[in-house]
């Protein structure tokens, strides 16, 4: 409890804030480690106000990605400690396995949804089950492209891209080195809404450059199509990297940098170039994430940095937003002067649009660079890793 409140208030004084101290309850810090496997059906200790205790189904993708790991845990801990009964499911990246997962929470007789969706086009029959029932959905992390997505929670994905275009772009000093560089893209999963938008994120920083000549990309893969990852995959991001190393750098030519949209696709193109790349200079690898395997390579060197997004965050804003959709409260920009949240947050009804002209009230939170020089005093000090002994950091429990 006295370590929570230190936490608060560090992140009070050393944030920019849209609000902090009015609410008492709200903390940027990650709940204890908790549970994850498999499906959890939770019995709530506290029943919520004014009578029946309402039951949130919690879609996650994946356990096999270690970010929905984190999601999950961090949504179903907080929606039991503020007194709801929770359903979580994972379902391997499989649509349909989303799918029926979804339509069973619907027959349990879930009060409200929140998605991660693995693909976000693949859920209209769920989704319109779920309009037709009047059940609320909250779009986690990912769009779902469905005009019954009452509202989105997630980070500014755009902005993600663009921190690691711009990270390149310093790394390289592509302003005033003379160049030209060499430089590689991997995008992620085109079933993935955000993929896009990190990917053109990116791309907007860069491309200038390749206009100009001084970034070169000899592969000549600079379209989102070319170089997008089936299902964010590390292998399939591994064999992409390793057949434009043999077809395109094995003539000795130098390879500069590999901008990657997140953690499990630079994972599989750093073994790449840390085994098969013939130079003996250091690649700039971006990431995002701040994957615990990842943020060993940060440290070693291996990748240059990640993009990290506070899940936690992304947890409290969804939890407090599901609270004032189920209790008929105004969620719109008002949920964030009122929140007591202390982290940034934009209330964006503009950006996403679930079909054409149809835009989703979203919620975005604001992503943040993490590297070598800076990782214990983003991560660390706000409570979300620890160094563990080994002197890496490691997931907190607590
Ligand atoms: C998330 C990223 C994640 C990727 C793969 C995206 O939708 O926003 O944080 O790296 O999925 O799991």
């Amino acid at each position: 409890m006295k370590k929570t409140l230190a936490l608060i208030l560090a992140a009070c004084m050393s944030l920019s804030l849209v609000a902090c101290g009015g609410g008492g309850d709200k903390s940027n810090t990650p709940p204890a480690g908790g549970s994850n496997a498999g499906t959890s059906q939770a019995g709530s200790q506290q029943p919520s106000s004014g009578g029946e205790t309402k039951t949130v189904g919690i879609a996650m993708p994946t356990q096999s990605l270690e970010r929905w790991n984190r999601d999950g845990a961090y949504l179903d801990e907080q929606f039991k400690a503020a007194g709801y009964n929770t359903i979580v499911t994972y379902s391997d990246n499989k649509n349909e396995q989303q799918v029926n997962d979804i339509q069973n929470m619907l027959s349990q007789g879930v009060d409200l949804l929140v998605i991660a969706a693995i693909d976000g086009n693949g859920l209209n029959t769920v989704m319109n089950d779920a309009g037709a029932a009047g059940i609320p959905v909250i779009a986690y992390d990912r769009l779902i492209m469905n005009d019954n997505s009452t509202y989105y929670v997630s980070f500014d994905n755009y902005t993600v891209g663009k921190l690691q275009g711009e990270y390149v772009r310093d790394a390289l000093d592509l302003d005033n080195a003379a160049g030209p560089f060499n430089m590689e893209f991997t995008a992620g999963d085109p079933a993935d809404n955000n993929a896009p938008f990190f990917f053109n994120g990116a791309m907007d920083v860069i491309k200038p450059y390749i206009d100009s000549g001084k970034v070169v990309v000899p592969s000549g893969q600079t379209a989102f199509d070319a170089v997008a990852t089936d299902q964010w995959q590390t292998d399939v991001a591994l064999d992409r990297a390793q057949n434009v190393l043999a077809s395109f750098y094995a003539d000795g030519t130098k390879l500069d940098a590999w901008l990657c949209s997140n953690d499990s696709t630079s994972m599989g193109v750093t073994q790449a170039v840390t085994q098969d790349y013939a130079g003996d200079n250091a690649v700039v690898i971006t990431g995002q994430d701040g994957d615990v395997a990842n943020l060993r390579n940060i440290k070693d060197g291996k990748q240059s940095m990640t993009v990290y997004k506070a899940v936690a965050n992304e947890a409290v804003v969804t939890l407090d937003l599901a609270k004032a959709i189920l209790e008929g409260k105004t969620a719109d920009a008002s949920l964030i002067s009122a929140s007591g949240w202390g982290f940034d947050c934009a209330y964006d009804t503009e950006s996403y649009e679930t079909t054409p002209g149809h835009k989703c009230p979203s919620f975005l939170l604001v992503p943040d660079v993490v590297t070598a020089d800076n990782m214990e005093e983003k991560l660390v000090t706000p409570g979300y890793y620890k160094v563990g002994a080994d002197g890496y950091l490691e997931a907190t429990n607590g």
